[in-house]
């Protein structure tokens, strides 16, 4: 069936113009001033707000086995909770199990995220290093539409890897024109100073978060730059949440090479603060890795976002209920890490960062949706409103307003980070495909609905970089 939405400012990463979107089944056909409505299409008068594509959070992890216990919300209600906010497709983490081939691993996700109500996409974990992970890999791009493999810097013990792997695991992506993720946390100095402060019976949240300062992030984020930069692949780093972070990536970008940062949202709005909070619950609802931070850590996030040198802002969906974090009550390091969000980072990022004149309505829009699709290599089908793209819009309206509450929220939490955060602009109707998923929070899209969204390894970023490498590749004397 045709759809036609009438009459608002379509909002594009690089522009934004009246013009009318017309769509046909799944994909957007005509965007354009006065389009003819084909005979039986739907007519949505968008009353002057602004039409954006759907949003694409780059960093979730539903249903996932994780510190002994599952993440609480599914590929069903992540993927309802992204829609009910805007966000029409989620990239998550298919991390193997203990012993558990890439390959295994992925065809878990495939069968979890059948649930799914909102497209998704995947990042597969290497976690350990052998000559089947290095075929794997290989299989994992060309034949299963991955082309992101993630490396935990942290969690030792658990999922950690060292230098080694890094080494090999980052040459291997650039043989395969795959990009390397980092959780960039330097794991054995955390685990070191975990046990200290057990050891001095400081065992609440609070020293989750002094036992993993700042600086454990930038010496990480700076080792997996200078590892990458010599294996020749671009790399890519999470939920980047310090000034030392943000600073090696600014510079490592300032050289030149292909690096980028994903700041979570709840690392742009929330601080350390939350942990020194009396009640041991709130704190904990909030332990998350890496940690909330000072004041001046958010001002840096900001400014790179502004800058350009951080790219993508994501939410690192995790959540947990009360009885799960219940679990670290005597101990900090048992408290299962993660935090949601997934239902509210378009719209607090739009109230905070459009609201006060940090981003334009633009950089919103690449912040959310265009620089993730192009960066993992899913532009033009994702992140842009134009003829030829999957019709995943959003009708946001700058005026509408609410207050969060966990009690109105789709995540099956019972709790929420951002509780009582006021806010002005809001998407009103969002479409999946063409189909609408949500509309004024509620959502209309059913389990099942959502659709793996493959992609191509080699973007043309890291094409030029391998051109790069070989031209300036050690070269025998010739004697
Ligand atoms: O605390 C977090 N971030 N939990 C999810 C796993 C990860 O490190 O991304
Ligand atoms: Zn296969
Ligand atoms: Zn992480
Ligand atoms: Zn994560």
């Amino acid at each position: 069936m045709a759809l036609l939405i009438r009459g608002g400012t379509v909002v594009n990463a690089d522009l934004s113009r009246r013009a009318d979107v017309l769509v046909d089944g799944e994909r957007i056909i005509a965007v354009g001033e006065n389009l003819e409505a084909p005979a039986g299409a739907e007519i949505v008068d968008a009353g002057g707000a602004f039409v954006m594509p759907g949003g694409i959070d780059p960093h979730t992890h539903m249903e996932l086995l994780f510190m002994g216990t599952v993440s609480a919300d599914d590929f069903e209600w992540g993927t309802k909770a992204a829609l009910s906010g805007g966000t029409t497709t989620i990239v998550d983490f298919c991390i193997p199990g203990q012993n558990q081939s890439l390959v295994d691993a992925y065809r878990d996700w495939r069968n979890k995220s059948e649930k799914a109500a909102g497209d998704y996409s995947y990042h597969l974990a290497v976690t350990s290093w052998s000559d089947q992970v290095e075929r794997d890999m290989g299989e994992i791009v060309n034949t299963h539409g991955v082309n992101t493999f993630k490396h935990f810097m942290a969690y030792k013990g658990a999922l950690m890897v060292d230098d080694d792997i890094l080494f090999r695991s980052f040459k291997r992506c650039a043989e395969l024109g795959a990009i390397a993720l980092v959780h960039a946390e330097n794991g054995d100095v955390v685990a070191q100073m975990q046990e200290d402060f057990i050891a001095q019976g400081k065992t609440g949240p609070e020293f989750h978060a002094y036992s993993r300062p700042p600086a454990v992030e930038g010496e990480a984020a700076q080792r997996a730059i200078v590892i990458a930069d010599m294996a020749g692949c671009p790399l890519y780093v999470v939920h980047t949440s310090s000034k030392p972070a943000h600073e090696a990536i600014a510079r490592a970008r300032a050289e030149g090479k292909r690096v980028f940062g994903e700041p979570l949202i709840q690392h742009l709005v929330l601080d350390e603060t939350d942990y020194l909070n009396k009640s041991w619950d709130h704190a904990a609802q909030r332990v998350m890795s890496p940690p909330f931070r000072p004041k001046s850590h958010q001002d840096s996030l900001w400014a790179g976002l502004q800058a350009g040198s951080l790219q993508v802002v994501a939410t690192d969906h995790c959540s947990f209920t009360m009885e799960q974090k219940r679990i670290g009550k005597n101990d900090f390091r048992m408290i299962p890490n993660g935090t949601g969000g997934l239902e509210d980072r378009m719209p607090v990022l739009w109230s905070a960062g459009v609201n006060s004149g940090r981003l334009t309505p633009n950089e919103f829009v690449a912040a959310t949706s265009a620089n993730a699709a192009r960066i993992l290599n899913m532009y033009p089908q994702k992140g842009v409103i134009m003829p030829g793209a999957d019709a995943d819009i959003v009708i946001w309206d700058p005026k509408a307003t609410k207050t969060i509450s966990a009690k109105t929220q789709v995540s099956r939490i019972e709790y929420n980070v951002f509780e009582g955060f006021e806010l002005t602009g809001l998407p009103v109707k969002v479409y999946l495909r063409g189909r609408l998923a949500a509309e004024n929070g509620q959502v209309r899209a059913e389990r099942g609905q959502g659709r793996f969204v493959s992609r191509r390894p080699l973007p043309a970023f890291a094409e030029a970089q391998r051109r790069l490498k070989a031209n300036t590749a050690p070269k025998a004397v010739a004697r």
